[in-house]
């Protein structure tokens, strides 16, 4: 195989066999193919696309340059996970974790850190003190057997392939691909080997899918992949329009995540990890309907287990749970409405990339974080306010980063007369 052959066949609109796929990742993971040669093969995807066949094979090619789990084997149960596609403020595993594992149901995630304005969950984990996310697999499995859950970084071993790739796409802007990113994230799941899968494909302005009908799209191919693969699949089409629930920013999330957990957190977040629980433990060796699902994750919240379980996973991870141990930002500055009316819009992506330049994700790969700042969103589409109200307030290290925020988030709220269309954080479901 020559590398520029096959960037030269999708350049052209032409289809690959599954074998010279095969050839092509394998060979990027061993340095044989060269970043920019991937690259440029990228861009000609962005442009041609993959064939349904074409992306089971990529899918394949990557579970294939690495090792693959069996936590199902070694559990002896059935093993459930979920991923999502990414947003603004989107903390839903840190909650859902908990819940569902305090139902009787082990989770076990490998998880990513952020990309572009998106946040990562391992970055939000890491805000608390003493946390580990350097988990080995037997580590991992072991947790499992005795407390129930665990969030991990994804081992080197499990899918390379996407590791390289991932930080290749995110600086040749090639991550809104949506054969790209439906092999990434079913890679990484059918090699950790989950039986059954909950996807949250964010749609809107924060998210990587702008419209319904691309998220759908996106949705079918996920679907069909697990088909193939002969695992089940679900995929919540939620809303990324304005910032999941109203902390954006790591150690923020982590307090609004156990709220949450607690039974006290922001209604659209509450929904959101509620739905998905009772998705997952509907899919769950437990033989519930979904219902029952919701009925039980709803009583974990109520009966205090969930945040029981929140406890006793981070500590299994080394982490402090105690949420005065996380740190807080020097400088507190409210977002002030500009005038009376009803919150039309707020720009997710326009409060995604304030968090960002306030510290709270990396402009390159190397930055390190700042786990303290961050942005509350207090006012929410469709919510009244008069002038003066506080729609927001920036968490920041100093006065002028903070001074650069209230005008970033200003921006980002429309304030308008007539009521926004209503409707809530789950736009559809399919599977
Ligand atoms: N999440 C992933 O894991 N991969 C992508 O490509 C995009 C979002």
């Amino acid at each position: 195989m020559r590398a520029a052959d096959v960037i030269e066949r999708k350049r052209n609109g032409g289809e690959h066999t599954p074998e010279e796929l095969e050839e092509f990742v394998l060979g990027y993971v061993r340095d044989e193919v060269t970043d920019y040669q991937m690259a440029a093969w990228c861009m000609a995807v962005y442009f041609n696309g993959l064939s349904g066949a074409e992306t089971f094979a990529l899918t394949d090619a990557m579970i294939r340059s690495g090792d693959t789990l069996d936590v199902g084997g070694a559990l002896g149960r059935k093993v459930v996970d979920k991923h999502s596609t990414g947003g603004v403020g989107d903390k839903t595993s840190i909650a859902v974790g908990p819940i569902v594992a305090a139902c009787g149901v082990p989770l076990g995630k490998m998880s990513g850190r952020g990309l572009g304005h998106t946040g990562g969950t391992l970055d939000k984990l890491e805000s608390i003190p003493g946390f580990r996310v350097e988990l080995s697999t037997d580590e991992m499995i072991e947790q499992l057997r005795t407390v129930g859950m665990a969030i991990v970084g994804q081992s080197d071993r499990l899918v390379p392939a996407d590791k390289k790739l991932y930080a290749l796409r995110d600086v040749t802007a090639t991550v809104d691909i949506q054969p790209l990113i439906a092999s990434s994230i079913m890679s990484k799941k059918l090699a950790a080997g989950a039986d059954a899968i909950v996807l949250d494909v964010k749609v809107g302005d924060g998210a990587f899918m702008k419209s319904l009908d691309e998220a759908r799209s996106l949705a079918q191919e996920m679907i069909e992949l697990g088909r193939r693969a002969g695992r089940e699949v679900t995929c919540l089409l939620t809303d990324m329009d304005q910032p999941l629930g109203s902390a954006v920013g790591n150690a923020l999330e982590i307090r609004e995540a156990l709220d949450t957990v607690r039974g006290e957190g922001p209604a659209d977040f509450t929904e959101l990890v509620l739905d998905a629980s009772a998705r997952l433990l509907a899919y769950s060796d437990l033989d519930i309907d979904l219902t029952e699902g919701r009925r039980r994750a709803e009583a974990a919240v109520a009966d205090g287990s969930a945040v029981a379980m929140y406890d006793r996973w981070i500590r299994a991870q080394g982490g402090d749970p105690d949420p005065s141990a996380l740190p807080e930002a020097p400088v507190r500055v409210s977002v002030p409405a500009p005038r009376d009316g009803v919150v039309g819009r707020i720009g997710a992506l326009a409060v995604g990339v304030a968090a960002l330049e306030l510290g709270a994700g990396r402009r390159t790969k190397t930055d390190p974080i700042d786990h303290a700042v961050g942005i509350l969103c207090f006012a929410k589409r469709g919510d009244s306010v008069l002038a003066g109200d506080d729609l927001a307030e920036i968490h920041a290290r100093d006065e002028a980063s903070a001074a650069a925020g209230v005008q970033a988030v200003l921006d980002a709220y429309t304030i308008t007369d007539e009521p926004p269309p209503t409707h809530g954080i789950l736009l559809d479901v399919l599977s």
